[in-house]
């Protein structure tokens, strides 16, 4: 959601809440909104602003380690308290567990958890392994591992982690004390000056984090607010050092911040660190260490030796978070949606006109108009009738593409006083008792879009159950394709159960204005549109001046209300679940944990509460969803798409940034959002491009369509009563739109094999240069991005520019990159930064030298492209040499019987392709095209047979060839017998 800055506009008065009945209200079904002030919960100081907050660190005594029992994959050891309760935030557990597990020769697990675990006692919570699996171990041992791990009892137990080959300290507790209590815990590590961290998401933030910044972490339904606390948890960071080499003696040396001139020789190691701990979070980065506190459950830190981010990165993912889910061939094309499609035919005409400017187009989505009311699984009869649905969906499965509709994470709970009120899905998960409860064991009702609403209790398996019933019955009148699960934080509007004994109020409006409305409407526009655009600029200022002007003519004369600050405090041996003596700063108003989100005391069927799995719920409708899926297309992979993420939701789905903003300065935090997610084991990421709230213009537009068309999940998406932002609205964003789709659906199948990768290995899809370069200077660099290894972007990422500026790793190590569209080799010199000319409508895209890119030809649909014949693109490196590979299926089967991967290898004066795998591919090659061609070729054959010169063009300036009319030669198909190229 993107009204955090209205509701904040409105909590100060700016913009009045919706009060009023409708007309047509009668006693009976009178259509009250919510009082406003029921978003608003209670206002605390968060404790990292809080001057007077008392400092755990300095009055806690921390632990002594006694016990110690060694054996060949590590040790245990307990810790009791090394002095007197210091109760800081929460109840000190006075004797902990604690493990040490070299779990692999490359991942050390180091668990604390208090030594007498009571079930019935819920003064902690440990989180589920069957929800969040712990890291698992495989032939570890002490005296193999690339990492070691000390203790030391002084003056208090603290541990250090050091990597053997470098005797590098990479995670160091020393001076600090452990604080471990059953709300809060917090430990400290020490940090090299100038830090290179990532990660640590959900978030908007630049990709490598800064120093002095309190992470916070805490789902929330709150809109792309800079650094503060998004939708999902991954509490994971990765941690790059850089090493100066000196080139005689082979002498390491740890690079100083600002040191770095891209021609020494540099060497990066790189460790990742998870803690597996879903509660609310803040991570505190001091210039010199990194603070970490927990509201509860355990320390359960695993570390991964790398020493490469590639090594960090699959590591994790194997080992503990589970790798990403492979995707269906189709969801790589282009993807429309909005909010504000109203009826089937408003649909229809938007793929007509896709069709009618042939632009491609793959998905379309409906968002919550389509629903009765705003309830799941039934549709609005008057503006989205089934029949006529099914007979728009059929079409549009006919011509290839495919449908998603949102389904919202809380249900509807109806009116009692009113008999006509039924809603069945509703009336169902009550019978199945699938619903999260009060601690009284009533429902817990929030209220989300429909009005009263109730949550599904993922820790229920009834839960589950009851959903996939759900969806399959909804499929049957609606045959949709993929699903779009939103608000799953999971979202209430109001706080608490605020539904209770009110249900016949029965609000029919959620509690602030919906954007678009009187009073409500979005009148920012990009930077720059002022410049373009002044005329207009001049009336939306006038109009905004007035909207502004009528909202405080209202608010005058109410009172300011008076905000009472509460302090929190430790009762020992209760837990305060409401409000936690530590006060993280959460996003949402007053900081408040209750406030736009089910409550901290709403109580799950295995007695769990809120406060301990709410950064979970999110993580667990992707799972059920996904089982769901499972068996209505049984052998099929799930498309689905999540809002709210833990670590490990993509073994399930996609995920895209959420309420962004149309902003040039919106557009630049996608970069680094999206390698952030890489890291996380989500590759399928993408923006609400054009932007989610405001109104993009053509400028924006123009660039950020070609920009996504080079993110993993290509999708247009905005906000009610923005204008409208289909490519199609603006000649320029239809030209630049195609441009940048003809590349992206001519390297479908390089994207479809990088993703096959991510699943089957847990590479990385969007690459980060700092990923695939060893370079100091490259560390921070988020403006530019890698597809794949062979493919890098530099987007204009600010207005009323022609040109960017972009850097081009590796040419001091003899790298060579080449211009996409003039196919010639870049003179870059190492460490400048090199303008690159970028009018609107153009987007300056590279290809790695030493690579081989297979493609086919562009077309409106996946499904289309992939009966087209094929191309190869190879670009030689210093060394005149290239290698590639291809992976294809039938693109949807979730265990593929047959499969194919093609190898590429070109060297100074030949190209060979070799095929394995079953999978027939019956498209021919039409042609190769090789950059750094330095001579004349003489002679070009193909298997031995001469290529017909009139095929070969030879451009000696630029360095290309270009062998055509190969389409006979392989009329079985292009890869159905190995084959070498000479030229
Ligand atoms: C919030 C989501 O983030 C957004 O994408 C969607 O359009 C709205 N909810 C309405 O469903």
């Amino acid at each position: 959601m993107a009204f955090l800055t209205k509701v904040l506009l409105a909590s100060v008065g700016l913009l009045p809440a919706v009060h009023a009945a409708s007309s047509t209200s009668s006693a009976a079904n009178a259509q009250y909104t919510l009082p406003f002030d029921s978003m608003e919960g209670v206002t605390m100081i968060p404790n990292v602003e809080n001057p007077k907050a008392v400092d755990a660190q300095a009055v806690c005594p921390g632990y002594k380690v006694s016990n110690v029992k060694h054996s060949l994959r590590g040790l245990t050891a307990t810790l009791s308290m090394a002095g007197e309760p210091c109760n800081a935030y929460g109840t000190d557990i006075e004797s902990l567990s604690l493990t040490v597990d070299y779990q692999a020769k490359d991942r050390l697990n180091v668990q604390i958890i208090p030594a007498h675990i009571d079930a019935t006692n819920a003064s902690w919570y440990l989180v589920d392994e069957d929800v969040v699996p712990r890291s698992q171990a495989s032939n570890g041992s002490v005296n193999a591992s690339d990492l070691t791990f000390s203790w030391s009892n002084s003056p208090s137990f603290n541990f250090e982690v050091t990597r053997k080959a470098t005797g590098d300290v990479l995670f160091s507790t020393k001076d600090t004390v452990l604080v471990y209590e059953n709300q809060f815990i917090e430990f400290e590590t020490s940090l090299p000056e100038g830090y290179n961290l990532y990660g640590l998401g959900d978030r908007v933030q630049q990709f490598r984090i800064k120093e002095n910044l309190t992470l916070t972490t805490w789902a929330a339904d709150a809109g792309n607010v800079i650094d503060e606390n998004l939708y999902g948890t991954h509490p994971f960071y990765l941690d790059t050092r850089y090493y100066a080499i000196d080139k005689k003696s082979g002498a390491r040396r740890m690079v100083k911040p600002g040191e770095g001139d891209q021609i020494q020789d540099y060497a990066a190691y790189s460790h990742g660190v998870f803690l597996r701990n879903a509660h609310g979070q803040e991570v505190i980065t001091k210039p010199d260490s990194l603070v970490w506190r927990t509201l509860g459950g355990s320390v359960d830190l695993t570390f991964y030796s790398g020493p490469s981010q590639e090594e960090v990165t699959k590591n994790y993912q194997i080992s503990t978070i589970g790798l990403p889910a492979m995707q269906q061939y189709s969801a790589l094309g282009y993807h429309q949606a909005r909010w504000g499609y109203a009826n089937w035919s408003v649909m229809a005409d938007v793929v007509a006109t896709f069709e009618k400017f042939e632009i491609p187009l793959e998905y379309m989505w409906a968002d919550i108009d389509y629903m009765n009311q705003y309830r799941n699984f039934e549709n609005d009869l008057n503006t989205f009738p089934y029949e006529e649905g099914q007979e728009f969906l059929e079409k549009l499965h006919q011509s290839g593409r495919h449908f998603v509709p949102i389904i919202d994470s809380a249900l509807y709970i109806p009116n009692p006083q009113n008999a006509s009120d039924s809603y069945p899905t509703f009336d169902r998960g009550v019978a199945a008792d699938a619903f999260i409860k009060n601690p009284d064991g009533s429902l817990y009702i929030g209220a989300v879009w429909p009005g009263y609403t109730v949550f599904p209790d993922w820790n229920s398996p009834r839960a589950s159950e009851y959903w996939v019933n759900e969806l399959e019955l909804w499929r049957q009148k609606v045959p949709y394709d993929g699903i779009w699960i939103d608000m799953s934080e999971v979202a209430s509007f109001c706080v608490g159960s605020c539904g209770t004994n009110m249900l016949h109020l029965n609000p029919i409006h959620p509690p602030f204005l919906l954007p678009g409305e009187p009073g409500n409407v979005d009148y920012g526009y990009p930077e720059g549109f002022a410049v373009t655009n002044t005329t207009e600029a001049r009336a939306i200022a006038a109009a905004e001046r007035r909207q502004v002007a009528a909202a405080k003519e209202e608010s005058d004369g109410s009172q300011p209300s008076s905000v009472s600050i509460l302090h929190p405090t430790v009762t020992p041996g209760v837990r305060n679940i409401n409000y936690p003596p530590y006060v993280i700063s959460n996003v949402q108003t007053g900081h408040d944990l209750a406030a736009k989100a089910v409550s901290p005391n709403a109580t799950h069927s295995d007695g769990a509460v809120e406060y301990d799995v709410h950064n979970l719920w999110g993580h667990q409708i992707l799972k059920a969803t996904y089982d769901g899926m499972l068996r209505m297309w049984p052998g099929k992979r799930p498309f689905l798409l999540g809002r709210s993420t833990f670590a490990g939701s993509g073994k399930w789905a996609a995920h895209w940034g959420g309420d962004n903003e149309s902003r040039f300065a919106s557009m630049y935090f996608t970069i680094p959002q999206a390698l952030s997610f890489s890291l996380f084991g989500m590759p399928m990421f993408g923006p609400d491009t054009c932007g989610f709230s405001g109104n993009a213009d053509l400028e924006l537009c123009s660039r950020w369509m070609q920009l996504s068309a080079f993110f993993p999940f290509y999708r247009n998406h905005n906000v009610l009563a923005s204008i409208p932002q289909e490519p199609y609205r603006w000649a320029a964003v239809i030209e630049a739109s195609k441009k940048a789709m003809a590349i992206r659906y001519a390297i479908l199948p390089y994207l479809y094999t990088l993703f096959h990768l991510a699943h089957t290995t847990g590479s990385t899809v969007m690459r980060a240069l700092a990923w695939e370069f060893p370079d100091p200077t490259l560390a921070s660099v988020d403006t530019q991005f890698l597809l794949g290894p062979f493919l890098m972007v530099v987007p204009v990422l600010e207005p009323l520019v022609d040109s960017v500026k972009g850097v081009f790793p590796g040419v001091g190590q003899g790298e060579v990159w080449y211009d996409w569209y003039t196919q010639t080799a870049v003179d870059a010199q190492p460490g400048v930064n090199t303008t690159i000319a970028a009018p609107l409508g153009h987007i300056p895209v590279f290809m790695r030298g030493g690579s081989i890119l297979p493609m086919q030809e562009p077309a409106l649909t996946t499904q289309a492209a992939r009966k087209t014949p094929w191309a190869l693109l190879a670009a030689l490196d210093k060394n005149g040499t290239a290698y590639g590979q291809l992976y294809l299926d039938d693109g949807e089967s979730l265990e593929p019987t047959e499969t194919l991967n093609v190898k590429f290898k070109a060297g100074k004066t030949r190209l060979t392709a070799t095929a394995t795998g079953t999978w027939v591919e019956s498209n021919p090659l039409a042609n190769v095209t090789v950059m750094g061609v330095s001579s004349v070729p003489s002679n070009v054959t193909f298997n031995n047979q001469p290529v017909q010169s009139s095929s070969v063009q030879y451009d000696a300036t630029a360095q290309v060839l270009f062998v055509g009319g190969l389409q006979n030669m392989t009329a079985h198909g292009a890869w159905a017998k190995p084959w070498t190229l000479r030229w």
